[in-house]
């Protein structure tokens, strides 16, 4: 594991968008996993940056996201599906055909794990995923369990992460309460890992996923065993760490 440390959420979003950047660069048509949440908003804005100087071209990227909630569609101002076009699709010149979401108002859920799986297989897998991780150390919505679940598949979301992403909704009922996510293989076989992490509500989750016991209990920690995992971090959510003491 390597740790990018970052003084604010600013620089860590700088210091992601630089490794997605080489990796566009290195392989143009290059599978970028990609993740929602508040976290990765300033990567993308630099990524966005980057495309309007020129630096960078998506024409040839195809990209797959981590997760969707059950029942929202992609109209829905909630959906990951939204979020993807609204804070980074529309800015740059990716290819939308080239761009993948599960679908979260499939009439058929578990089928729809069965496609999204073989689509990842039919790319060739994702040569750089991007990761945000929710306060319980989630990564998707690969919530804490008795095991590691490899597939991509429906989850029940935790009481703690439907608290967690109410502040999106009108009020906590309307947050959907299961949602489709990748599972752990797809983002295991990534040939490379990039976590991002900032302010303390994330403290405990990545002192516990990266400075603890590999266990479900605590779904990121399964990143220790990646080959080429990398935490960018900012000061706020390395505070709980050894090496911060
Ligand atoms: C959601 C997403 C995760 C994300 C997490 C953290 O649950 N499914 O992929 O990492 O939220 O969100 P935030 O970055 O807003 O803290």
């Amino acid at each position: 594991m390597k740790v990018i440390r970052a003084k604010d959420s600013c620089e860590a979003g700088a210091f992601a968008a630089e490794l997605i950047a080489a990796q566009v660069k290195q392989k143009p048509d290059c599978v970028l996993g990609l993740a929602t949440g508040s976290t990765p908003l300033d990567t993308y804005a630099q990524l966005i940056a980057a495309y309007r100087a020129g630096e960078l071209d998506f024409s040839c990227v195809r990209t797959v996201n981590l997760d969707e909630y059950v029942g929202l569609g992609p109209d829905h101002d909630q959906s990951y599906a939204w979020f993807m076009r609204h804070n980074l699709f529309e800015f740059i010149n990716i290819d939308p055909h080239n761009t993948h979401i599960p679908d979260g108002i499939t009439a058929d859920p578990d089928a729809e794990c069965q496609r999204y799986d073989a689509l990842i297989a039919s790319l060739g897998g994702v040569d750089l995923q991007l990761l945000g991780i929710g306060p319980n150390a989630h990564i998707g919505f690969n919530e804490p369990g008795d095991a590691f679940i490899p597939e991509t598949h429906v989850v029940k979301l935790t009481d703690s992460t439907i608290a967690a992403n109410a502040r999106f909704f009108a009020s906590v009922d309307q947050v959907p309460r299961q949602a489709i996510t990748m599972g752990i293989r797809a983002i295991l076989q990534a040939r490379k890992v990039v976590l991002i992490a900032t302010g303390t509500g994330k403290a405990k989750a990545v002192c516990d996923a990266f400075w603890g016991p590999v266990t479900p209990l605590v779904p990121a920690s399964i990143l220790q065993l990646h080959p080429d995992f990398t935490l960018v971090a900012d000061e706020d959510a390395l505070s709980l760490t050894p090496s911060s003491n």
